[in-house]
């Protein structure tokens, strides 16, 4: 029997008898539901790594203003499908203050979380000419964008970022925008699962292609403002979250309050069109919808099918949330720095053990340390890694599922980390380098 921190034969055990072919090709959610297992047989407790869930408490301001909106009975009410007003008037300010762009409220909608963001703005946005195909994704990235597009049936082409960053990247991008085929763009900002950001000039690159070739930006910014190496936690003020929006009009934001307000459980999300956007006319889509109107057809022909409208109650959380934030009074930015310190902490033992990390560079910069980093172990592929990992009691996810092309690499979440792990963590990081090193 080998000798492992978490007991060799027992693990093996509960591998074989979760059914997994493999234990690399696993889900996020599968994994998941095999360390529950193997954490109940062993009695042990993992470094978990694998889900990216906020590991901080809400927004207070979100939770005391939901309540008063329940106690004065919004519940019985059907919100408006475009969301209600205060919320449409302080996402306007919020992209203006710390993005600086300026949108009308008309343009700014609330979603049922992100996740309904970009489900609505493939439905309608990829339907807006009859003679193209699909999204043009930006990888490595979020699995379940590629399964929204799955279970509607729309197509789609994706490439690994990493290796055409900077200048490479206008070429390979007008490689896939020269066939004509591309209704929209996809990326996130910082990126889930390798926390690289995009510079100015491949932002700007993206929005002038996105010019020249008319397609649609679609910015997840799921992750707005966690991009630690700079201070975005000012309104008004720069430095701004980067965005292709100051280079294109062609663009939707989808702007998350799952991470940057630890809102997630009750799933409200922000989604901002351009002006420009909003008010296109697409003659190809009176195929889906009533009329050829970008932002009708969107709120009213897609929104209104989906779930007719966002949580009531949330709405007001989130209007107070901007509120405090546009207001100078909530400083969400150094809340959610925890993640960065962290990260850099984990990196560091990683680094320490034998391992590296396998997406480090934002052009000729490190990357910024957040709540992802992805690393990887000399001569194993990310599959085996990945399993070899768990008798050591550390758990993630490989890069395989979210098209990146780096099939040696594991992405690590540090937020469901707790600060008093962080002895275990170097400790079975120890002893794996120490079992494993050449
Ligand atoms: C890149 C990315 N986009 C979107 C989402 C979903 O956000 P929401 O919880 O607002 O639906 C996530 C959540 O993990 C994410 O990582």
């Amino acid at each position: 029997m080998k000798d492992t921190p978490i007991n060799y034969e027992l693990v093996k055990e509960t591998i074989r008898k979760s059914g997994l072919p493999s234990v690399g090709d696993a889900s996020i959610r599968e994994i998941k539901k095999l360390i529950d297992q193997i954490e109940k047989a062993t009695g042990e407790r993992f470094v978990r790594m694998e889900m990216g869930i906020p590991g901080l408490p809400p927004t207070q301001i979100g939770v005391e203003a939901q309540k008063a909106a329940l106690d004065k009975g919004v519940a019985a009410i059907y919100p408006d499908i475009f969301g209600i007003a205060p919320l449409k008037e302080e996402i306007s300010k919020f992209v203006k203050n710390f993005m600086d762009i300026s949108v009308s409220p008309e343009g700014c909608l609330p979603t049922v979380g992100s996740m309904q963001g970009s489900f609505a703005a493939f439905m309608t946005l990829n339907r807006m000419h009859a003679d193209r195909e699909g999204t043009l994704f930006l990888d490595p990235g979020f699995p379940v964008h590629k399964q929204q597009l799955r279970v509607m049936g729309q197509g789609w082409e994706s490439f690994d970022v990493y290796n055409y960053r900077g200048d490479k990247l206008h070429d390979k991008l007008e490689s896939y925008l020269k066939t004509g085929k591309i209704c929209s763009i996809l990326y996130s900002n910082p990126n889930n699962p390798s926390w690289i950001c995009f510079t100015d000039k491949e932002l700007q690159i993206i929005g002038e292609l996105a010019n020249k070739y008319n397609v649609i930006i679609i910015e997840d910014l799921a992750y707005f403002g966690m991009d630690f190496r700079k201070d975005y936690s000012k309104p008004g003020v720069p430095p701004y979250q980067p965005t292709v929006a100051k280079y294109t009009e062609n663009f939707v934001l989808l702007i998350s309050s799952s991470k940057a307000f630890s809102y997630a459980g009750e799933r409200i999300g922000m989604m901002v069109l351009s002006n420009k956007l909003f008010n296109t006319t697409a003659p190809d889509l009176l195929r889906y919808y009533k009329s050829t109107n970008v932002g009708y057809a969107l709120i009213f022909g897609t929104l209104y099918s989906l779930s007719s409208g966002t949580n009531h109650s949330a709405q007001y959380a989130l209007a107070a949330i901007l509120k405090a934030a546009n207001n100078g009074e909530l400083d969400f930015v150094s809340v959610v720095k925890e993640y960065g310190e962290k990260a850099k902490i984990m990196k560091k033992l990683f680094t320490d053990n034998g391992f590296y990390i396998v997406y480090d560079k934002d052009e000729d910069n490190d990357i910024a340390d957040g709540f992802y980093f992805t690393f990887a172990y000399p001569a194993m592929s990310g599959a085996e890694l990945l399993e070899e990992m768990l008798y050591y009691g550390i758990s993630a996810i490989t890069l395989d599922i979210t098209g990146s092309e780096r099939h040696e690499g594991i992405r690590a979440c540090v937020s469901l980390v707790n600060r008093n792990q962080f002895g275990d963590l170097e400790h079975r990081l120890k002893k794996f380098n120490a079992d494993h090193k050449s």
